[in-house]
């Protein structure tokens, strides 16, 4: 990111600032924090002073909750920007999520609570059946040949076999990569190349609101361009006809059943890689952020702990899809680290009407619900008729992550959803930070709607400029990480110096969220969206040059570039300006050709990705590096006009042009 953007961005920031302006309070229900992990603010308070003068002793004393093969010899290693922790210990996570749990007085307990989309199929999954399962899913991948250290990618919908497939991989350290469900063909092949993988877990579809989503016909055509696959698993979820190539595509079922019940975990170093994630950049290819085992483990198990302050008799459900980091740390190895009940849904809230969530919760008596706001501002959209229908006093806790939730969706939230009575916890982290880094704890930390409030314990965040010095109380600036943190990511798969300059240095000495925050004067973090031009669309991050280089990939366009546009509903809704070529500049149909490119992107990249809006421009502002402005067509497409600083435009005419544009 360049500085000029940085400092752009920062200004941009104050403006924020002074416009959310909140003031309301909640205080921890008296009853609540009696039974909470932390009951006062006082004592997390001293947890936290405890935790930040050593953060060394607070992280091991945590990591001695979870089961390890042979103790670490030190703590922590860290040459910014390599952290190494937990150095020399051994431990496997699939063994501290189902082994530990099989034996004992949890062995008949839930794991998996899983409700299928269609017709209220409903799976109960306990922990000692679950160890059975992903013992012979291990090895299911053992016997094609699958080792400690390959890469298998995942690409499956939101079905207890995925949960089963990310933990047969951790327990024979085949380093996973779970790719959404929803992305197509060409995204699928990037990520399988960039890995290499040796295999892919796939199902013959999915139901996403009562249609199928054909994801083994989606993997053939990625085939066509991954030399590196070897095996293709397939489950049968949805029955319908697929081709199945001999010798290299397996079905699921018959590939368990020919192996034995029993594969012992493979004890894994605490920095040997647990999985790679893609997640989008400003620039270039995705990055493939790569977590490791013993610091990711204990970070996520800690954080589930205290922040969802989890109990025996919960049944917990975050909502994300495994797709996605909050599926990995907060749906699978957090919660199951815990050996908590973990409902699972396959479709959409939506589906087959709007209530479908709260029926859910009625029905399974959900204690503790973990969403997005761009879901809570759909349901707001829907009407509370839907949520009224049903009992929802199962609930005793909410969260949000994804993006910063507006205070009236936090409101409605609140009150709609936890009937007043339940905290809610704001968590924000990233990809990169693997789990929650400043959130609330709940039974003891006053909640102020819009605000993820205060940090996690051991972790350091802080409000600087670009030098690194802190911003006073109030003000806008960059919000970095002071020192590293256990589930930080290590680095960028087959790029450790992206990882360096990405994250490591635009601050001196910080970890660089690319986040903007202020602090209020009691300390509270208000988070103000991505400084850089990553567009956030339902809480999912989208690079923009991931979208522009589909566009690009048509036939008529020339270039394009996109923004990121308030949504009231997404978040952000992505703006594309696309010049065409010039014997196409004259269309016989404009509309039809936007159409066109809006599908043409859908196809490419996947339906997340598809353009709101299409504009199309004579020419795009530029640097004279060359670079084009998205800051400048971010304010137009947002406010219909540029005011903004436009002294490293290269060319002004190309303003006046775009607004001729704008009006034509
Ligand atoms: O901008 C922040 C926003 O989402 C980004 C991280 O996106 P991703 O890596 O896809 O992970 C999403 C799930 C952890 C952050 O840099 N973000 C996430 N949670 C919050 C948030 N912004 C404000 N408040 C949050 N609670």
């Amino acid at each position: 990111m360049s500085m000029e953007t940085l400092s752009a961005s920062i200004a941009s920031g104050q403006n924020l600032q002074s416009i959310l302006r909140e003031n309301r309070v909640f205080s921890p229900d008296a009853g609540f924090a009696a039974k909470a992990h932390v009951q006062s603010l006082e004592e997390y308070r001293a947890i936290y002073a405890r935790s930040i003068a050593d953060p060394e002793a607070f992280w091991a004393e945590a990591a001695r909750e979870l089961d390890w093969f042979q103790p670490w010899s030190r703590v922590l290693d860290w040459k910014l920007p390599e952290a190494r922790w937990f150095v020399d210990g051994k431990l496997n996570l699939c063994h501290n999520c189902v082994d530990r749990h099989a034996v004992g007085t949890r062995s008949e307990k839930t794991a998996l609570l899983w409700v299928g989309e269609p017709s209220d199929e409903v799976r109960r999954i306990s922990y000692r059946e679950l160890h059975e399962q992903v013992q012979r899913a291990a090895n299911g991948l053992k016997s094609l040949g699958i080792r400690k250290g390959d890469r298998v990618a995942i690409y499956m919908g939101m079905t207890p076999e995925l949960a089963i497939a990310v933990l047969a991989c951790a327990r024979i350290g085949a380093v996973h990569s779970v790719i959404f469900g929803g992305f197509a063909a060409s995204a699928i092949a990037d990520r399988v190349n960039d890995a290499q993988c040796v295999a892919i877990l796939t199902q013959d579809g999915s139901w996403r609101r009562g249609a199928e989503i054909p994801l083994k016909a989606t993997v053939d055509q990625a085939l066509a361009q991954t030399p590196s696959v070897k095996h293709v698993v397939v489950l049968r979820r949805t029955g319908s006809a697929i081709a199945m190539q001999a010798g290299r595509d397996h079905w699921w079922h018959e590939l368990i059943d020919s192996v034995q019940p029993v594969c012992a975990a493979e004890p894994m170093d605490s920095e040997d890689p647990l999985y790679i994630l893609y997640t989008s950049g400003t620039t270039g290819k995705p990055k493939g952020l790569v977590h490791t085992t013993g610091g990711y483990g204990v970070q996520t198990y800690l954080t589930t702990k205290y922040i969802f302050d989890l109990r025996e008799e919960d049944v917990y459900w975050c909502t994300a899809d495994i797709g996605w980091v909050t599926g990995h740390s907060y749906v699978v190895y957090g919660p199951l680290a815990n050996g908590a009940t973990v409902l699972m849904y396959e479709g959409a809230p939506n589906y087959p009407d709007f209530s479908r969530f709260w029926k859910i919760i009625e029905e399974h008596k959900v204690t503790v619900f973990y969403t997005a706001p761009t879901a809570i501002r759909a349901f707001m959209k829907w009407g509370d008729e839907h949520v009224e229908r049903n009992d929802l006093s199962s609930l005793r806790l909410l969260g949000t992550v994804g993006e910063p939730i507006n205070p009236e969706a936090w409101m409605w939230y609140r009150e709609k959803i936890g009937g007043g009575r339940c905290p809610i916890v704001d968590t924000w982290w990233q990809t990169e930070t693997g789990g929650i880094m400043v959130a609330p704890m709940p039974g003891a930390v006053p909640t102020k709607p819009g605000s993820a409030t205060l940090p996690f314990f051991g972790i350091e965040p802080d409000v600087v400029d670009r030098s690194g010095n802190p911003v006073p109380a109030g003000s806008g600036g960059l919000l970095v990480i002071r020192r590293p943190w256990p589930s930080m990511a290590r680095t960028v798969y087959g790029d450790a110096e992206r990882y360096r300059k990405t994250y490591w240095s635009d601050v001196p000495g910080c970890y660089f969220t690319g986040d903007g925050a202020r602090r209020d004067e009691d300390g509270y973090l208000w988070l103000m969206g991505r400084v850089d031009d990553v567009i956030n669309v339902s809480g999912h991050r989208l690079g923009t040059m991931e979208v522009e280089s589909a566009l690009v990939a048509h036939a008529k366009v020339a270039e394009a570039a996109v923004v990121g546009r308030p949504d009231a509903l997404k978040g952000q809704a992505i703006v594309a300006f696309v010049t065409l070529e010039t014997e196409h500049s004259k269309p016989e149909s404009l509309p039809a050709l936007k159409d066109e490119l809006k599908q043409w992107v859908t196809q490419e990249i996947g339906a997340l990705a598809r353009p709101e809006e299409i504009r199309f421009a004579d020419v795009l502002p530029k640097t004279r590096s060359g670079k084009i402005m998205r800051r400048l067509l971010r304010e137009l497409a947002t406010t219909g006009s540029i005011v903004g600083d436009t002294t490293t435009l290269e060319d002004f005419s190309s303003l006046a042009k775009l607004r001729e544009d704008e009006e034509s």
